[in-house]
């Protein structure tokens, strides 16, 4: 399978490039300014169908040619991409039928990108042709060194509810569950007489009056995914016809809540994501990294790329902010700590049209004479001297569970409590390793655990049966496991597992769960006397065989268990009946760092100790990252070795200055 290294040189540094928004010559400076900035790889014709093929079946190629072939003779790769997320206003006109239904049947209207249903056969047939024909006409080109197939699958248009997807679920349903009766057993279709008598009775789960039934609706998000993959399948075999250069498409991960990436994984040759900071967020650089930590888990641990992220403000959040002083740098080196050979944005150049045209980009509108074009070809230098850092790899000892399926059962109606949220409660554990720095990967439930010492479930509401024998199988062959509330509930229909809560999670934690106790909006509840505090979630312990190490001192549930411990085979499982929390700074005795310390402790997991909990600490390969998301400097000690972007020598410490970044190559010995 083709797929690393795509820049054999270093770390590829660019971004989405959409010259047909400007006259040709504007490319020569585009070209000129790219190679001031160290630019070595963009991403081309995303969005160039309508010109491409301005009638169905009529190509013209002449743009795209010129556009490869000066970027070419500039030494700069191109990343070509084929521009079915946006297909041309004849399509849409011609094929009323593959136009996108929400919901509530309402037909989404066109003049955006997305608008079209992931079933329809006819954009099925135009989308390979469009990719077959630029995959034969470029195959060979010296600049093309990747192909992005499309972008973004399914941020707008997840989930059709058209005629068309009704038909293809049908066909999908047959496919899974074999005939009406074991369909009919798997979704428990006897709870409010809801017995189908063959497949063409079922309809998608469109809007209901009240309650659907939430097999039906878990069912449509997995065959959702899977229309997006065909999709993606398609256009990729048809490139490989032609070339054997890597394949990717750009992933949303973790914002892109309908795309399973699990199930995405084994398809692309390398995994590429794209990723915006929420601005408004205290603290975004937490969530970007569990997101980069995300993708490199996705990835399977090989590197992977930033395909797109902003040098400054979005266009698309309530208010833009802009990144502050440093925060670009910041943020793209710690992709590149987390596991990415790439440091890509949207976009080369401001846009002066449509929608996007307030996005920021490598070029903004100010020009060159300005402070983000300055720090953008900083930037690009910086990049060159951390060649050596391509394709090396991330070691964890700790994995924390993250499964899509889980994600979408956990958000449908009518659960315990609405405040329990799934992202939610993985960005508190996430969180709470992060200031401890631990460095993680994700994992599946039902993924092999032996190279991990700990694995954390937060709230994994979905597990399958296999899932909870393989998390058993972690704790007996001596690996420590930490579950939080409402996990091992359902199982893949959303049925509860047969007993007592929590079904395959009762035997490795040696408890289980009486009843469950939501708090009121805003409750909180006291754990233990030193000042721990439980929020959206109490309930009833039942021990059976694990020992209490803290109990509920407040609340619904005052005098039993609320943090738990079970000694199993050669592990030890742990259990937390609440929602705690992370707190900032040193004093973090009373929150869930705590917890996690006791368990990291006793797993054996090494980390620093004492350092600020807004130091972000990475090691990738020979490479140590520092990026100091404080005020002040921090030293840090036991660091020996060179100084990647300043040539420092560090005998034992290395100090990294307020909202700094220092790469150390780390002595042989370290
Ligand atoms: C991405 C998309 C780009 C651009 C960008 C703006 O989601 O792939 O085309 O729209 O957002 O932030």
């Amino acid at each position: 399978m083709p797929g690393y290294p795509v820049l054999p040189e270093g770390i590829a540094y660019g971004g989405d490039y959409n010259p047909e928004q400007w006259p040709e010559e504007v490319w020569h400076e585009d070209v000129r300014l790219m190679r001031e900035a160290g630019v070595n790889l963009v991403s081309l014709g995303i969005f160039g169908w309508s010109l491409l093929e301005p009638e169905e079946g009529v190509y013209d190629f002449g743009r795209l040619d010129r556009i490869i072939d000066l970027l070419g003779s500039s030494g700069i790769r191109v990343d070509l991409a084929t521009p079915t997320s946006s297909p041309p206003t004849w399509f849409r006109a011609a094929h009323p039928s593959s136009h996108l239904v929400d919901r509530a049947g309402h037909v989404i209207a066109g003049g955006s990108r997305h608008s079209f249903c992931p079933s329809s056969p006819e954009y099925a047939a135009a989308s390979e042709r469009i990719a077959g024909r630029l995959a034969a006409r470029y195959a060979g080109h010296r600049a093309v060194v990747m192909w992005h197939v499309h972008n973004e699958y399914g941020w707008a248009n997840a989930r059709c509810y058209c005629e068309t997807s009704a038909e293809a679920f049908r066909d999908w349903l047959r496919e899974r569950h074999g005939d009406v009766a074991a369909l009919n057993a798997a979704w428990g279709t006897t709870f409010w007489g809801l017995t189908y008598g063959s497949f063409d009775e079922v309809e998608p789960p469109r809007l209901a009056p009240v309650g659907q039934l939430t097999a039906l609706q878990l069912d449509y998000a997995r065959f959702s995914v899977d229309a997006h993959i065909a999709n993606f399948r398609r256009e990729r075999d048809a490139i490989r016809r032609f070339s054997d250069l890597p394949v990717t498409t750009n992933f949303m991960i973790p914002n892109c809540e309908p795309m399973d990436y699990w199930r995405w994984a084994g398809e692309v040759d390398v995994v590429s994501n794209d990723h915006y900071l929420d601005a408004g967020r205290a603290e975004g650089h937490i969530e970007l990294a569990m997101a980069a930590d995300l993708t490199r888990s996705v990835a399977g641990g090989r590197p992977w790329m930033l395909m797109e992220h902003s040098t400054g403000a979005v266009n698309w959040q309530p208010r833009n902010l802009a990144k502050r002083p440093g925060e670009m740098r910041r943020n793209s080196l710690a992709h590149v700590a987390r596991g990415s050979d790439s440091v890509l944005f949207f976009q080369w150049r401001a846009s002066r049209y449509g929608a996007e045209k307030f996005h920021s980009a490598m070029l903004p509108h100010a020009g060159t004479d300005s402070e983000l074009w300055r720090d953008v070809v900083a930037l690009g230098a910086e990049l060159r001297e951390l060649a050596p850092v391509r394709g090396s790899r991330i070691e964890a000892e700790v994995a924390l569970v993250w499964d899509w399926e889980s994600y979408w059962a956990l958000e449908l109606e009518w659960r315990p409590s609405v405040d329990l949220r799934f992202r939610e409660r993985v960005e508190a554990y996430y969180e709470a390793l992060w200031r401890e720095h631990v460095t993680v990967d994700f994992v599946h439930p039902a993924a092999d655990l032996s190279a991990y010492r700990m694995v954390v479930v937060p709230s994994s509401y979905l597990l399958t049966e296999a899932a909870g024998k393989n998390l058993h199988r972690h704790v007996e062959a001596g690996g420590h496991l930490v579950v939080s509330c409402f996990s091992g509930i359902v199982d893949e229909n959303d049925t509860i597992h047969p007993g007592a809560y929590p079904g395959v999670l009762r035997d490795v934690l040696g408890l289980s769960v009486e009843e469950f106790h939501p708090l009121p909006e805003n409750g909180t509840v006291a754990v233990g006397d030193d000042g721990l505090t439980g929020r959206i979630w109490s309930e009833r312990v039942r021990l059976a065989g694990a020992r209490t190490v803290r109990a509920f001192t407040g609340g619904p549930d005052a005098g039993h268990p609320a943090v738990t411990r079970h000694e199993l085979g050669a592990g030890t499982a742990w259990y937390v009946a609440t929602a705690l929390d992370p707190r900032v700074g040193q004093d973090t005795d009373g929150d869930l760092r705590a917890i996690l310390r006791a368990v990291l402790d006793a797993a054996g997991v090494s980390r620093p100790r004492g350092l600020p909990d807004t130091l972000e600490l990475l090691r990738r390969g020979r490479h140590l990252f520092l990026v100091n998301h404080g005020d002040e400097p921090v030293t840090v000690p036991g660091v020996s070795g060179t100084g990647v972007l300043d040539g420092a020598e560090h005998a034992g410490s290395a100090t990294v200055p307020a909202g700094g970044v220092t790469v150390v190559e780390l002595a042989p010995d370290a």
